[in-house]
């Protein structure tokens, strides 16, 4: 469906656990207070909600935290929205470290894309960013992503203590047919604007090692990521800004929280509350409605850098990114 700017909408974001393996320092810091398993929806419920959102014209979901993987049955959720037919999209984002074991049972359920994040490659920074010591072997889960034939992506968050990295995780795309991307902090969570660098200078870098980078002809303009080529790579670099370059025009997403809250837009406190409803009975047409309404109303753009604080803006570990 559009919303009020005529924006469409096809795309669902799933956090199903505010719970992670790790506490990477810009995310989920350790005092973050956890959910009670029975505030947070069952996968049934899920399925039942996105049935519905279906029925609005959500094409692609992308199942996110916390961390997906470390709630238990993760395939078992793929499996079930393989069976609603008009989702045609199964993605993933995941910080990787259970993804091995993981993989090839969520391959056969049908999941089709994976976003890993990778903010370093050196086993002693992992293990001071994320707090624990369980860097995954990334070329080896990177290969098997995409032998398994998933679009593969990363993510890398840009920090002071990665910036000596950045050239050599763009890199990876010269070894892999995968999308390196580079995203600029975003105020959630212990995350500051634009802190540690900005995707300008992110391009200036990689332009000295790779002159030719140019844009990709043919971006998907609703997905936040920038990409760009060089005859060197075989895959491509990628950059999400939206500090410096506002991507909310063509935004096509919408987000269910772990508790069921609908979030027009992850930038703001606003959600309509589906778990709720589903608690109470309520029909499909009834929660149809509401998300109708929810969708309808979705902020025209983030608030990210105005002087607006939003009290009730949530950590990023339960919006799901
Ligand atoms: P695809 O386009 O489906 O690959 O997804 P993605 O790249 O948006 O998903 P991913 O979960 O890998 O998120 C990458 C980064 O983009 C994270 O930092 C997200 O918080 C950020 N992001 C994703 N969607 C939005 C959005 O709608 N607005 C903003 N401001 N950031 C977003
Ligand atoms: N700003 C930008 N990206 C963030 N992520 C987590 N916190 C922030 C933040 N404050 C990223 C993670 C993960 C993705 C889902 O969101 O690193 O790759
Ligand atoms: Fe869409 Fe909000 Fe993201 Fe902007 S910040 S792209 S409006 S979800």
């Amino acid at each position: 469906m559009t919303d009020q700017f005529g924006r469409s909408i096809d795309y669902l974001r799933i956090s199903i656990t505010d719970r992670c393996n790790l506490h990477c320092f810009y995310c989920m810091p350790h005092d973050v207070p956890l959910l009670q398993h029975a505030d947070i929806l069952r996968y049934e419920e899920i399925v039942r909600l996105v049935r519905i959102a279906a029925s609005l014209g959500i094409t692609k979901v992308r199942i996110t935290g916390g961390e997906p993987l470390v709630r238990k049955g993760c395939a078992d959720l793929v499996r079930m929205l393989r069976d609603i037919p008009e989702i045609t999209t199964i993605a993933l984002t995941t910080n990787g470290v259970l993804l091995p074991d993981a993989l090839p049972e969520l391959v056969r359920a049908g999941l089709n894309a994976v976003n890993i994040s990778l903010d370093t490659l050196r086993p002693e920074r992992f293990a001071a960013i994320t707090g624990q010591d369980v860097m995954p072997n990334w070329r080896a889960l990177l290969r098997d992503c995409v032998q398994a034939g998933l679009k593969t992506k990363t993510n890398t968050v840009l920090l002071r203590e990665n910036r000596e990295e950045w050239e050599n995780i763009a890199a990876l795309a010269q070894e892999l047919p995968i999308s390196v991307r580079f995203i600029e902090q975003m105020p959630l969570g212990r995350g500051q604007i634009g802190k540690d660098g900005d995707a300008e200078q992110v391009l200036r870098l990689l332009r000295r090692r790779w002159s030719d980078l140019q844009p990709v002809q043919t971006q998907d303009a609703s997905a936040p990521a920038r990409y760009y080529r060089s005859e060197q790579l075989i895959g491509q670099v990628g950059l999400i800004a939206p500090m410096t370059h506002r991507f909310c025009r063509t935004c096509n997403r919408v987000r269910l929280t772990s508790t069921g809250q609908l979030k027009p837009c992850l930038s703001y406190g606003i959600h309509n509350d589906l778990r709720g409803l589903l608690r109470t009975g309520k029909s499909d047409d009834a929660l149809r409605e509401v998300m109708r309404q929810s969708i309808y109303h979705k902020p025209k753009t983030h608030c990210f850098g105005s002087n607006q604080t939003d009290a009730e803006r949530q950590t990023m570990n339960r919006i799901g990114g």
